[in-house]
């Protein structure tokens, strides 16, 4: 069983994807902790509902660096192997990339690279997807690196982008298709079925 972390800042339905997918047993892991950088986090409810220890630990004071180094201590110190971020809104510092190289997955709203990076998250990135006009957007999952959203990619699914969508129907759309592939993703991981060559991520499915 894979020890794994959960970062939220919000609503958490990413991570109660993952919760209810242990609970049917897709997934060979267990979540450890789930750690909020916002008290008023509503996964942090979720994840209570679920008796798996969940804290908020406040950013306020720390340098971006001191914070990561209280997050890497937290997991640590609970054996996690696996940290998913899960709608977590800060950039980790390069320590934290460091300790945890490779063993950190995210999950964006939109197929990387298109409207993706700094200043592109949440509602932000449909509102461009619907400015901009594309015909497809879609979810990823990938490998954090020391940039933003630049990590390896590990599973994409397209999502259709139609006349009538607004920012709320497509974020409905995308969020489905988020909770499933973020969900395969961590099966995947924890199952040993994912290898990374350079910025390939190679998926053995038997
Ligand atoms: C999702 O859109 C996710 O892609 C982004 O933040 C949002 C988190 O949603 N990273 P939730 O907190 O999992 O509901």
């Amino acid at each position: 069983m894979v020890n794994i972390g959960v970062l939220i800042s919000g609503s958490g339905t990413n991570l109660q994807a993952i919760i209810d997918a242990i609970d049917k047993g897709l997934i060979k892991g267990n979540i450890k902790v789930i750690i909020s950088n916002r008290k008023d986090a509503y996964g942090l409810e979720r994840g209570k509902k679920a008796n798996i220890e969940s804290i908020f630990i406040d950013p306020k004071g720390y340098s971006n660096e001191e914070y990561g180094r209280i997050l890497v201590q937290e997991l640590k110190k609970r054996d996690v192997e696996l940290v998913v971020l899960a709608g977590f809104l800060k950039i980790l510092s390069k320590d934290f990339i460091a300790a945890y190289r490779n063993q950190i997955i995210n999950i964006h709203p939109s197929l990387i690279p298109s409207f993706c990076g700094k200043g592109y998250y949440g509602e932000k990135v449909h509102r461009a997807v619907l400015d901009y006009g594309v015909k497809y957007t879609g979810a990823t999952v990938h490998f954090v690196d020391e940039g933003a959203d630049t990590g390896p990619i590990i599973l994409q699914e397209v999502v259709k982008v139609d006349n009538n969508d607004t920012v709320e129907t497509l974020r409905e759309k995308v969020l489905r298709v988020e909770h499933k592939i973020l969900v395969e993703a961590i099966r995947l991981y924890c199952e040993g079925k994912i290898t990374i060559e350079g910025r390939k991520v190679i998926i053995n499915r038997e």
